[in-house]
This record gives structure tokens, sequence and C-alpha cells, in this order.
């Protein structure tokens, strides 16, 4: 059964098994060919696309980190006007919003009170509002109505893990199906970015297959006093939710810093004891972030790279390296949080931590 951890010491590590699986399944009966198709489930005409000039995603915790994926990648696509907003600030800041807003809900449970009230204002103002939930019925999905489902099945390890990959899915084919309803979307994009996506399962399980030089590395680095993540553009987002899954189930300070913006302040803090974790994938902003592991290791933190396979150079500037099969630019946060999934699951084992039920947290938060 989907609630029993099996042979898995923890909930948690099965979760992050079962990703390539999930992927798999997020895709089933949304990509055809080389196509993306959401019309079984949005009846969306080219009209109502055109005239949702602005999108809002509304989200909290990891479900947040999912829309910064989104927002990202959804930039490479089309002309999109995007906002991505926690729901508990959302909804008590001054945001316009009106019928030309497309208001995306993203959380797992359906449940989180935030995000529910982010959602009855946004419809209030007479925005077009979607959900994308893992639990069909949920109360989210209830006053939404429409919605799209992440079928990740139930998801027990407090600390999410297969919903976010689950999110990243849904959400790069929304914004593939949306730019193609404006038409703002080159077919070979399409076919790029859906051919990748397909080919998304297969890398996840070569980036499982690293489980041990992983846990080796957590081994090595479990006495830190905390973290900094760094990455620049698509390699961002994943470092925001790999420092989140670090401080949810270690306890550890973590914090994710755009890579360039480390020198305004936060590279005060670099010593030998906080190591920086650097993702670092072979794009065009690969020299700026070796840059900004050179100021880093200049102020002797360790580093920790998640390189492209086939990075040659990246040897030169540290000994741990967690290499990521190539992919399509902007599907790097898919593959980059495997090791940064399995690096805080290790670090935390390490320290003796309850991972599954991590003090002071909650599956899911009803209360404001
Ligand atoms: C809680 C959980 C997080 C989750 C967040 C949003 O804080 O501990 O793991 O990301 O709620 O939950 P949701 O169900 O709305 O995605």
């Amino acid at each position: 059964a989907m609630t029993n951890r099996g042979a898995y010491p923890h909930f948690m590590l099965k979760e992050i098994h079962e990703q390539p699986e999930v992927v798999a399944h997020t895709l089933l009966g949304r990509v055809a060919g080389e196509s993306v198709d959401l019309s079984k489930e949005l009846g969306w005409t080219k009209e109502d696309a055109a005239k949702w000039r602005k999108i809002h995603f509304i989200a909290c915790g990891t479900s947040h980190y999912a829309t910064v994926v989104a927002a990202h990648i959804m930039e490479t696509l089309g002309n999109f006007e995007i906002r991505t907003e926690v729901a508990s600030e959302y909804r008590y800041r001054n945001i316009p919003i009106d019928e030309e807003t497309l208001a995306v809900f993203v959380s797992q449970s359906g449940e989180t009170a935030d995000t529910l009230h982010a959602a009855r204002l946004a419809k209030e103002r007479g925005a077009k509002c979607l959900v994308i939930t893992n639990v069909r019925g949920s109360t989210i999905h209830r006053e939404v109505g429409e919605a799209l489902i992440t079928p990740a099945g139930p998801e027990i390890g407090v600390a999410a893990t297969k919903t976010f990959t689950a999110q990243m899915t849904v959400l790069t084919l929304l914004g593939l199906y949306l730019a193609k309803l404006r038409g703002d979307l080159k077919p070979d994009t399409e076919r790029r970015l859906t051919a990748a996506l397909m080919d998304i399962p297969g890398k996840l399980a070569t980036m499982l297959s690293k489980e041990k030089e992983i846990e080796a590395l957590a081994r090595d680095f479990a006495d830190a006093r905390g973290f900094f993540f760094i990455g620049r553009g698509l390699a961002y987002p994943p470092a925001l939710e790999g420092a989140l899954k670090l401080k949810e189930i270690s306890y550890l300070h973590a914090e994710a810093y755009p890579a360039g913006e480390m020198k305004h302040g936060p590279i005060a803090l670099l010593d030998k004891e906080l190591p920086v974790v650097a993702l670092v994938p072979k794009n065009a902003l690969w020299e700026k972030t070796i840059s900004n592991i050179e100021e880093s290791m200049a102020r002797k933190s360790p580093i920790i790279a998640i390189a492209t396979e086939g990075d040659g150079e990246i040897g030169h500037y540290t000994k741990h390296v967690i290499f990521t099969p190539e992919t399509e630019p902007e599907l790097f946060p898919f593959i980059a949080i495997i090791p940064l999934q399995l690096f805080a699951y290790y670090i935390a084992r390490q320290r003796g931590c309850d991972i599954d039920m991590p003090r002071n947290l909650a599956k899911s938060v009803t209360v404001e």
C-alpha cells in the first residue's frame, strides 16, 4: 500500500525514491506525441488565455518554491507578467487583482489556511482561479473548482519531496499550455521541452543511483555549523528548496541566496565551518557562479558542487562534486533537487533527527 514504508527506514526516503514514477504518472495523458494538452482538465479558450495578462502564483512552503521554479521556466516560454507570492503576504498587501488575473494556488494538502484565504480573496476580486493540489476534493479544490491534480499519492513525510517534483511537472505543463493558447509558444520549444520532460524520470533514477555517494558526503559534513546554498537563474529556486529541506529535518541553519547577491552581506558569515552548496550547471551563467565559488573559497568555506556530467573544470575548485546528467536548461531544477533532498535526509540521519516527524512542524497548517 502507498501508506506503508516497506523496506525503507523512513517515509521521506521512500517518497524520494518514488519520484521517477510520480513524474511519469504526472505526465500521463497530458503529453501526447510532442504536444501538451490540458484541454481535458481545463475548459480554456484562446480568448481566455489572451485575457489573462497577469499570472499570480500563491502558495506556502515547498509549494511556494515549486511556483518560483515555474515562474523562472514560464519567463522563458512567453510574454507573461508573473508574480509569485507566499499566501500569508498576498492576502494582506494591496496587490492589484482583477478579471485579467489568472491566480494559481498550489497546495499539496489543499487545506493550508493561508492559501485558502488568499484564494477566497482572489475570487472575490474577480480573478480566474485555478488550484494545483495532491488531494482531490480537498477544501481548496472544492472552493476553487477548477484544478490540476498532482497524482503523487499520499505523502506521509512532513518534509515534502515527491509532491514538489509533481508540482514542478504540472506547473511546467501549465506554462507550456498557456503559452500555446496565447500563441507565444514556438513549436520547436514545445517539442524540445516535452521530449525533455519525458526523459526526466530516467534522469531522476540516475540521480537516485548516486545515493551512497551523497550519504558519504553527508557523513563528511554532518558537523557543519550551517550551510549556504547558492545558484543563479534556474539554479536558484532548487537552492531555496534544498535549504528548506535541510532546515526542516536537520535543524541546521541553511540559507539560499542568488549567488551574485552573496557579496552584499551574507558573505560575512562564511568560514571553514560554513560549507557552501553551489548549484553550478554548465550553462551561460557557469563562469559567474564559479567566480562566486572562488569568493567563498577565499573565506575558507568548503564547497559542495552540483555540476553537469562532463564538466571537466569543476574538479579544480572542489573534490566534493555531485554530477547531474545533462538536460534542457529549463529543467535543471528537477534533477538538482534529488541530491539536495538526499543530502538533507542523510545529514538529518547522521544527527539522529526524527525525519518523518520533525519538531515544531505539521504536514498541513490549517491555522493562520
Ligand atoms: C507545511 C508543511 C510543508 C508544506 C507547507 C505547504 O508547512 O510542513 O511541507 O510545504 O505546509 O503545504 P501545502 O499542503 O499547502 O502544499
